[in-house]
């Protein structure tokens, strides 16, 4: 009956304060709430050529995890106004086959991280349109918005713990979304 959740960052580098902040969710979580963090090292860049029914390896585990996990928990940074390309990238893949693919009703939080003020709030528009996209099951609330993320991180480590409550509330919600969701099945 545990809620299995998967944490994807938008961001690769080490010192990535999206990346933190899903770490440090994942060191907090409620009784009976799991993450497994999903790296996107390993994704490749989007060719329909390669994609259909066999994808490579590593877009197959990745498709595999989101189609068995009960919801998905995305920290993205703020690239020029958008999502970063290495998520969006991402989500290309997992989108396919198209209104039928393994986020077609997922459960999403959206996270944003970034050292501006506005904490990446124009990522958080356009991730939400791309899911959309995807008809994921953006989950209904305030976003969850962190600025000034580079105050707020040592050593790869999430310090703030204002903001850590902020996102776990919003884990919460994911939560029980999904246990409503449950229910009516
Ligand atoms: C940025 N950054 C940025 N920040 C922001 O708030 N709005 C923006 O439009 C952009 N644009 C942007 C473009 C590119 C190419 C880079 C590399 C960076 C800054 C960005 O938020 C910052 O590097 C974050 O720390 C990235 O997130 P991680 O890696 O810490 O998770």
């Amino acid at each position: 009956n545990t809620i299995r959740l998967i944490g994807i960052s938008g961001s690769l580098r080490q010192a990535s304060g999206n990346t933190a902040v899903l770490r440090a969710l994942k060191g907090a979580l409620p009784e009976g709430v799991e993450m497994t963090l999903l790296p996107l090292d390993g994704i490749p860049l989007y060719n329909q050529d390669l994609d259909g029914p066999q994808p490579l390896a590593a877009v197959g585990e990745f498709k595999r995890a989101i189609a068995d996990c009960d919801g998905i928990v995305i920290s993205s940074p703020e690239y020029n106004f958008g999502m970063s390309g290495v998520l969006k990238n991402a989500l290309d893949w997992a989108s396919r086959p198209a209104f039928a693919s393994p986020l077609k009703g997922k459960p999403v939080l959206i996270i944003t991280c970034s050292p501006a003020f506005t904490g990446g709030v124009r990522a958080q528009a356009q991730l939400r349109e791309t899911l959309a996209g995807t008809l994921s099951r953006v989950i209904a609330r305030p976003p969850v918005v962190i600025g000034a993320i580079h105050t707020k991180i040592d050593n790869g480590r999430l310090t703030d713990d204002a903001s850590l409550q902020f996102a776990l509330a919003a884990v919460d919600d994911l939560a029980a979304e999904i246990k409503l969701l449950r229910a009516q099945l």
